[in-house]
């Protein structure tokens, strides 16, 4: 049965983003309605919304994820528009330089964790009452290989999806017996989104080139590659796999 079949939808947070886009294009190919949201780019959701092919409709959402009521008028607003939710993703994050740890200062930590930990809680919160009461649901977040291997300068971004990871291996095992499973996939370079950005701004290309030689699979990732792990964890070909992470990083971590 496919997630058409069962009239479900799915709902990706930081859709308006690089990785966000991939995995809204990638659930697009078997979901019957995906929800877009957005923070504050709009135009990025509406276009995304526009190229989704036929057998899809996109529906862009505005939200703010550190504002707890936000989160819920918009999943209020999916499940009344477009059915209920099957499958949330979760793949906001705050742009943040890369400071070393003894640079980083208590706004920072307090704006990344508010965006990414806390919203990710605001997101389950609002979700795993409905999921308990349709008798199952999927979680996925992007989190980031960072955990496996130190990047210098990208603790401040690593250590909230440490948070994220440890979430969802309890939501694994306190809602599996509701039919709820929680997973993450965790990026490694990658040339989309925030990653894209960093190359074309920070360091030399020499750097970066540098880097892509250290990849076993000797190129960075694409936003597709993080779309394929979400879509793949969303469907029932993944329907045994609960608590667990997926790191997509071209062989970096190893
Ligand atoms: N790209 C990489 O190389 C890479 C590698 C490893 C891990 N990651 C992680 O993967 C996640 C996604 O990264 P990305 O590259 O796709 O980032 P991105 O392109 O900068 O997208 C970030 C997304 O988060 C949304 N967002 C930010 N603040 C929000 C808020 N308060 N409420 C609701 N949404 C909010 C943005 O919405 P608007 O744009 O509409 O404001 C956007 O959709 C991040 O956690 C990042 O750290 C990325």
């Amino acid at each position: 049965m496919t997630q058409a079949d069962k009239g479900k939808s799915a709902i990706v947070f930081g859709a308006s983003g690089g990785l966000g886009a991939g995995c809204v294009r990638a659930l697009a190919r078997e979901w019957p309605v995906v929800a877009i949201v957005y923070h504050r780019r709009r135009e990025k959701a509406e276009a995304l919304a526009a190229e989704l092919p036929e057998g899809c409709r996109g529906y862009p959402v505005q939200c703010d994820v550190t504002d707890g009521a936000s989160v819920r008028r918009a999943i209020a607003d999916v499940t009344e528009n477009c059915g209920p939710i099957g499958a949330a993703i979760y793949s906001a994050g705050v742009e943040i330089d890369q400071p070393y740890i003894s640079e980083t200062t208590e706004e920072q930590w307090q704006e990344v964790f508010n965006t990414e930990v806390l919203g990710f809680t605001r997101l389950i919160s609002a979700v795993l009452p409905l999921f308990r009461e349709q008798g199952g649901g999927v979680i996925v977040a992007v989190t980031s290989m960072a955990n496996r291997r130190v990047v210098v300068g990208d603790t401040i971004s690593a250590a909230p999806k440490a948070a994220i990871e440890s979430l969802c291996r309890g939501i694994g095992k306190e809602e599996g017996r509701f039919g709820i499973r929680a997973n993450t996939v965790a990026p490694g370079a990658m040339n989309a989104g925030l990653g894209e950005q960093y190359m074309a701004e920070r360091w030399t290309p020499e750097f970066w080139e540098k880097f892509r030689k250290s990849i076993p699979l000797r190129r960075f990732g694409l936003a597709e590659d993080i779309g394929e792990a979400a879509a793949f964890f969303a469907s029932d070909r993944a329907s045994y796999l609960t608590g667990q992470t997926l790191i997509v990083d071209g062989g970096y971590t190893l």
